[in-house]
C-alpha cells in the first residue's frame, strides 16, 4: 500500500486535507504530522505549510518522499515545477517530476472559469476584483477575526499579502503569474484587485474578460459548464451556499453593453476545497493512478 504524509496537518488546509484523503478512491495509508514532525519515508508528502516552512521541508524530504505536493506559494513560479489543477494541466506532470505546486486559491477559481473559454476564444485581458474569505488567511487570520475589535469584522480590507514595489500586493501578483502559467497563456493581461471580506469560507471574484472575438451568448453557459468541476446553470450563487461544495460556481454572465468582445461574470467557490485541499487531494490521486 502507498503511503501519504500530510505535514502541517493541524492547520486549516491540513485538517481538510486529511478529510479529503479519507474519501479518496485510490487507497493509501495516510499519516498526519504536526510542527517539527517528519516522515522517514513516504510515497507522497503533502506540505500544508507556509512558504518558508515548505522551502525547508521540501529540501529535507527530497530523498525521503517519492513526490512532494506543496500547497504554499514557494515553488509556484519556478519553471521546473508544475503548477497543477488536474482537470486543466495534469499533463505537465512527467515521470521526472518530483515536486508539484498547488495554485493560489483565488487563481484556481479564475482559471477554472477561463479554461473552457480558452478553447473557443483568444483571451486577451482579464480584470478581476476578489472578495476573499477570512479562512484564506489560515488559523491566524481566523483567530484575529474572532477577536473583538478586529479590523476584519464588518469591513472590507483591500490588502492581502504585502505591497510590492509595483504597488500591487503579493496576492495580486500570484493572480497574474499563476493564471499565465496554468493556462499556458504567457501574454494574457491580468488586472487584479484583491480584497478580504467578512465571509468565513468561499472566495468570490467579479470578472471582466476581453477576447479577440465577439462573445456568442448562445451556449455560453454550456461552454462554462463543459469544464469538469464547474457548475454554471443559470442560478445566481453566493459564497455562503457554496461553502463545503467541491465545484466552482459561475453566474451573472452578461456581454458588455457596448463591446461584444467583453464578457462579465461572477465566480464563487470554497477556497479550502477546490482552492486548496480538494485540489491537493486530486493531485495525489493522479500521482497514485499514473505513476
Ligand atoms: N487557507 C486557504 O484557503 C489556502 C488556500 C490555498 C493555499 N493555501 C496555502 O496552504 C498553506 C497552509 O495554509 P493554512 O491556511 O492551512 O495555514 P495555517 O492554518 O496557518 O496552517 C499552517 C500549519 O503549518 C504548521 N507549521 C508551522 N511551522 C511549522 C514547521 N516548522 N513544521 C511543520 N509545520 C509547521 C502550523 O503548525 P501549528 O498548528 O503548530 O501552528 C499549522 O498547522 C499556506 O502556504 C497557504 O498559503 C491556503
Amino acid at each position: 500500500m502507498k503511503s501519504i504524509a500530510v505535514l502541517g496537518a493541524a492547520g486549516k488546509v491540513g485538517q481538510l486535507m486529511l478529510k479529503e484523503l479519507s474519501r479518496m478512491d485510490a487507497k493509501a495509508e495516510v499519516q498526519a504530522y504536526g510542527r517539527d514532525e517528519k516522515p522517514s519515508h513516504c510515497d507522497i508528502a503533502i506540505l500544508c505549510t507556509d512558504d518558508p516552512v515548505s522551502e525547508v521541508l521540501a529540501k529535507e524530504l527530497k530523498d525521503k518522499a517519492g513526490f512532494i505536493i506543496d500547497m504554499s506559494a514557494k515553488f509556484r513560479n519556478d519553471p521546473a515545477v508544475p503548477l497543477v489543477i488536474p482537470e486543466i494541466n495534469a499533463d505537465t506532470i512527467t515521470k521526472d517530476t518530483r515536486l508539484i505546486a498547488s495554485p493560489n486559491c483565488t487563481t484556481t477559481g479564475l482559471v477554472m472559469a477561463l479554461n473552457p473559454l480558452k478553447k473557443k476564444y483568444t483571451l486577451k485581458e482579464v480584470f478581476f476584483c476578489s472578495y476573499q474569505a477570512i479562512s484564506g488567511g489560515g488559523k491566524k487570520l481566523i483567530e484575529d477575526f474572532n477577536t473583538e475589535g478586529s479590523l476584519y469584522q464588518a469591513n472590507c480590507v483591500p490588502l492581502i499579502g504585502s505591497i510590492q514595489p509595483s504597488g500591487f500586493t503579493s496576492e495580486e501578483l500570484k493572480g497574474i503569474n499563476e493564471t499565465r502559467k496554468i493556462l499556458r497563456l504567457p501574454d494574457i493581461k491580468v488586472r487584479p484587485h484583491t480584497v478580504r471580506v467578512p465571509v468565513m469560507v468561499s472566495h468570490s471574484l467579479g470578472v471582466t474578460l476581453r477576447a479577440e472575438q465577439d462573445f456568442d451568448m448562445n451556449g455560453i453557459q454550456d461552454l462554462f459548464a463543459s469544464q469538469s468541476g464547474v457548475i454554471c446553470d443559470g442560478k445566481i450563487y453566493t459564497p455562503k451556499e457554496v461553502a463545503g461544495k467541491d465545484e466552482v460556481f459561475i453566474s451573472r454572465i452578461r456581454r458588455d453593453y457596448e463591446d461584444k468582445n467583453i464578457l462579465h461574470f461572477w465566480i464563487t467557490f470554497d477556497n479550502l476545497l477546490k482552492g486548496a485541499a480538494l485540489n491537493g487531494r486530486q493531485i495525489a490521486q493522479y500521482l497514485l493512478e499514473n505513476f
